[in-house]
């Protein structure tokens, strides 16, 4: 169980702050609530107490506190500090070292408790120089920021300054908290399915969802990578911190692949993604036709490219971890998967179990063996894996 400080400033975003705090319990953690003065003015205290279980923290000056001293009590007793949002007037007060409320005197006391500020406010605010100067100098401190998203805001411009989404403050709770063993590395990903057109309405598809490929881009990201995945066809949101190329076909999701190798080096490629073997050697114009009395169309396939061979056969070839989906026999299968590839990590699960449900069971193969990684949610086994993979990978190269 993480013991989280959640300082809330007085924005119109304090609303998203509830949500956060409805999904950090729900993700187990112990969610301790602070707010300003100015945030009760927005959110009352009331509710943040019911979504957590605990009373508010909001008086400097609270006789009751034990020893009096809940201006340093409550960060002592934190795993992790995030403040969503965080005000122009927070960051400043943070940065000036004030200690004129509760929570800027936590933000004080903090000492070494890994930090989260969360910047929200009107575009223009934003781009105020005394506010980046702030967010500057608080980088400079160590204090991870995060955010701010763009588009439209309360007050109805649009631009940057919105506060990211409780999943987003999430994901970045867990950044702020993961073994940082990606810094400075350049992770590539497949993910989701790919669908190979037969006519202008019709494809061939696979049932993966893109659940784990989505994982392991998260957990690479959470661990300090630069993450591009390239991704067939899924109903799911954008992982947080991914550029995300989108694709359809296996053709072009090779292509994709290559130009990201082109553009600059990387260090780990993940190939996640379930691509088509085959695809319609012809692809039809307009829509086949059902015409009673006649036979059904044929349907002819063509070999499409196995970009995960390719990729580990170039001579500037990433460590290369593959995903095999099979049907049975999941340890052989995988191993001669992992020599056909010639890559050097290959994660193995059954296929029929894995697509699209949110937890899965896999095996790491390699040289060495069979390594099983039990029944899991599959961002827990993307962390795995990519833990695993951040350990086998070379030097970075100059
Ligand atoms: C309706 C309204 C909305 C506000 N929204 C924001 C906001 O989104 N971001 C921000 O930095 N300040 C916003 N402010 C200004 C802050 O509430 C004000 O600077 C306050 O002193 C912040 O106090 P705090 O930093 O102690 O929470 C808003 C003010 C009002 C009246």
């Amino acid at each position: 169980m993480r013991r989280i400080l959640l300082g809330v400033g007085g924005g119109i975003a304090a609303y998203k702050a509830c949500e956060l705090t409805r999904l950090l319990v729900k993700a187990g953690d112990a969610v301790q609530v602070v707010m300003t003065e100015a945030a009760t003015r927005f959110v009352a205290p009331l509710t943040f107490q019911a979504l957590s279980g605990r009373e508010v923290a909001l008086d400097l000056w609270r006789p009751q506190a034990t020893g009096g001293m809940d201006h340093i009590d409550l960060a002592r007793a934190a795993d992790a500090f995030v403040v969503a949002p965080a005000t122009a007037d927070l960051l400043a007060r943070a940065a000036q070292g004030r200690g004129d409320d509760l929570l800027a005197n936590l933000l004080l006391a903090r000492g070494a408790l890994p930090t989260l500020l969360a910047p929200a406010m009107n575009r223009a605010m934003w781009a105020n120089a005394a506010v980046q100067r702030n967010v500057a100098l608080l980088r400079g401190d160590g204090v991870r920021i995060a955010g701010p998203g763009s588009g439209e805001q309360a007050c109805g411009e649009v631009g940057d300054g919105r506060l990211l989404e409780p999943e987003q403050l999430l994901a970045e709770l867990d950044a702020l908290l993961a073994p940082q063993v990606l810094r400075g590395r350049r992770v590539l990903l497949t993910a989701g399915p790919t669908w190979e057109p037969w006519d202008e309405v019709r494809y061939l598809g696979n049932r993966s969802s893109g659940k784990m490929g989505w994982a392991l881009a998260r957990a690479a990201w959470e661990r300090g990578a630069e993450v591009v995945m390239v991704a067939g066809p899924s109903a799911l949101e954008p992982p947080h911190g991914a550029r995300v190329v989108a694709v359809q076909t296996a053709r072009q999701m090779r292509d994709a692949v290559l130009a990201e190798l082109q553009r600059a080096a990387v260090d780990l490629f993940v190939a996640a993604a379930a691509v088509a073997d085959w695809r319609p050697a012809q692809v039809v114009a307009g829509k086949l036709k059902k015409r009673a009395g006649e036979a059904a169309p044929a349907l002819a396939l063509e070999l499409n490219p196995d970009i995960l061979a390719e990729v580990a056969a170039r001579a500037d070839a990433p460590y290369c971890v593959g995903f095999a989906a099979e049907a049975d026999d999941l340890h052989a299968q995988a191993q001669a998967k992992r020599l056909r590839k010639g890559v050097p990590l290959l994660v193995g699960n059954i296929g029929a179990q894995a697509f699209g449900s949110d937890d899965n069971v896999c095996v790491l193969v390699d040289a060495d063996g069979v390594r099983a990684l039990p029944r899991a949610p599959k961002l827990q086994l993307a962390r795995q894996i990519i833990d695993e993979a951040a350990t086998r990978l070379p030097e970075r190269r100059p």
